[in-house]
């Protein structure tokens, strides 16, 4: 992959990552966003994650970071995927995930599961992009036009799950 300054690598985080990465979440989401990103991800988790930053340089423009579950061997499970805002859509985010999908393959999962918000448009659009399904099933309500779940981590929060096959 190349990009305007030059090409894009794929490499395998470390905690030492930690600290740019939490730096830069709040803006790249355009909301808070470093309680989601505390350092045991990079600590306990970065083996199944990746980190995508422009040859030469040692900031990220993008980062996937998620783990295969420990109690259910077959199902990884992404909990972030973000791309710098200004290096996107250029296929760093697809690049990110694919990466990230053939990882968890190799560990042994089968089947990768994530949330979104339902009112974040863009990133249902880009999930489904890359290969994600919307659970509709029992249970599901549409919210914003999109089947949800509601109550997901507390009282009020409406998530949309997401599947594919690794
Ligand atoms: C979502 C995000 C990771 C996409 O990264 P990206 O590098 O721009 O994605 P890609 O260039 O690989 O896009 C792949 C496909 O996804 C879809 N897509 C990506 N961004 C989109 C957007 N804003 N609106 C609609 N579709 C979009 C398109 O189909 C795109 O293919 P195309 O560019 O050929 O049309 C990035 O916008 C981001 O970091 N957003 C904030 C964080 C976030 O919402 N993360 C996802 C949930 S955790």
């Amino acid at each position: 992959m190349s990009g305007r300054e030059g090409a894009i690598r794929l490499r395998t985080p470390v905690e030492e990552d930690h600290a740019g990465l939490v730096g830069v979440v709040d803006e790249w989401w355009g909301r808070h966003m470093q309680a989601s990103l505390p350092r045991l991800w990079l600590q306990h988790f970065a083996g199944t994650s990746v980190m995508a930053e422009r040859d030469g340089s040692a900031s990220a423009v993008g980062f996937a970071i998620g783990f295969v579950s420990q109690d259910r061997p077959a199902e990884a499970y992404l909990h972030l995927v973000g791309v710098s805002p200004s290096h996107r859509r250029r296929g760093i985010g697809r690049a990110l995930v694919d990466r990230w999908i053939s990882q968890a393959h190799e560990r042994g999962a089968r089947h990768a599961t994530t949330i979104a918000w339902p009112g974040d448009p863009a990133a249902l659009a880009f999930l489904r992009a890359v290969g994600f399904r919307v659970d509709d099933g029992p249970g599901t309500r549409p919210l914003y036009g999109t089947p949800s779940r509601t109550d997901w981590n507390r009282e009020g929060d409406d998530q949309v799950v997401l599947h594919r096959d690794c």
